[in-house]
């Protein structure tokens, strides 16, 4: 039986109806850019979240992460730590900000790993880029205390991680400013690109929007150069549909992750990934460590079951952030070592039991033999 990674024509057709409602409302209104359905996610998305943020919706999660990152103005060319195993865009943004970025390597819950951030701050340090990966959320408690020591700004990337929550406060209200990414294949994604910023603090968050609807908040008012980024209502109307069945869908890949767990638990060559008491992972990734991952890889193609790597090659690594200007140079060996171990297995609430152990049994025939 082919076991896809993600399923999202199935979780379509589970909400067709709804959706297609939605969809069809945005459509005869003709309101596409900046209508009601914006709003209304914004206000539910901050509910969603503990109701202490408020959320501003931009084009994607890259420009969310690039716009909070602007609107902290730190200084030209000051250094932002930043995971070494992460998506790229976490250190884009800040490149492109005029900013230098230092890699931190990564723990066993292959977030930051608090003893190397703390070695890497130096008096060019400026904030910390904090990455809720896979689905858990960082050491956020430790790192704020960190920064509130060393005067360093917070930004949280949850482009992986909505609902995730640490002693049970969702992530993206820990920080400064938070992002996410609503591109499909995330927990809640949309029809297409779609990202959000947001924040406790409404300056901040007025920033953002100046920067993001080309410098002012009025129309032809350009007060900063800004530029456009926009969360259009198309989008926000499939948004508030999904978010109502964000929940249930994360209740599922616990589930899921409870039967890898259960499933692996007599297996010591695979590395299962940590996961903090703290922590309410919302599991986007269920990524276990390998030896012999190729064989692995042939043995699961041959079964149909898809896999996928996050992320091949650890920044550090890759061109575009090796050895470059805007780069300090540092060590991540787990990040650097892990590249080649890592193996994400099917993961989402499109999964049935019965699929779910067909993977284990198939990553188990192919490991332990
Ligand atoms: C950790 C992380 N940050 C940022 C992004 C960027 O989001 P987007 O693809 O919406 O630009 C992603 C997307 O994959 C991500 O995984």
């Amino acid at each position: 039986m082919a076991i896809k990674f993600l399923d999202l024509k199935k979780q379509y057709l589970d909400i067709k109806g709804e959706i297609e409602t939605a969809i069809s409302n945005v459509v005869e209104s003709s309101a596409f850019v900046g209508g009601s359905e914006v709003s209304a996610f914004g206000e539910e998305f901050s509910e969603f979240l503990g109701g202490s943020v408020r959320t501003l919706g931009v084009a994607n999660g890259t420009d969310a992460l690039e716009i909070a990152i602007e609107s902290l103005a730190l200084p030209k060319d000051s250094v932002v730590l930043v995971p070494a195993n992460t998506f790229a865009a976490s250190a884009e943004a800040v490149v492109r900000n005029g900013l230098r970025v230092q890699f931190v390597d990564c723990g066993a819950d292959y977030t930051m790993d608090l003893a190397d951030l703390e070695s890497k701050i130096t008096e060019q340090t400026s904030a910390i880029l904090a990455v809720h990966l896979y689905g858990q959320s960082a050491r956020i408690e430790e790192i704020l205390e960190i920064a509130k020591e060393k005067n360093l700004r917070v930004i949280e990337d949850c482009a992986q991680a909505h609902e995730a929550k640490f002693k049970g406060q969702c992530v993206g209200t820990f920080g400064d400013i938070a992002t996410f990414s609503f591109y499909p294949g995330k927990n809640l994604g949309a029809y297409g690109d779609g990202g959000a910023i947001v924040s406790r603090d409404s300056v901040l968050l007025r920033k953002c929007e100046e920067i993001a609807h080309h410098g002012g908040l009025k129309k032809y008012e350009h007060r900063i150069v800004g530029r456009n980024s926009r969360l259009d209502n198309l989008q926000a109307a499939i948004l508030r549909v999904k978010l109502r069945h964000l929940a249930a869908w994360n209740t599922r890949r616990r589930k899921v992750a409870k039967l890898y767990f259960e499933g692996f638990k007599d297996c010591d060559s695979i590395i299962l990934p940590e996961v903090k008491d703290s922590c309410f992972c919302v599991w986007h990734l269920f990524v276990i460590r390998i030896k012999n991952r190729d064989a692995v890889m042939t043995y699961l193609k041959q079964k149909g079951i898809e896999y996928g790597l996050h992320y091949p090659i650890a920044l550090p690594n890759c061109p575009a952030f090796s050895h470059q200007s805007y780069v300090v140079e540092s060590s991540t060996p787990n990040a650097s070592a892990w590249q080649e171990e890592i193996l994400s297995l099917p993961m989402g609430e499109h999964l049935i039991d019965e699929e779910v152990k067909e993977v284990i049994e198939a990553v188990k025939d192919a490991v332990c033999g």
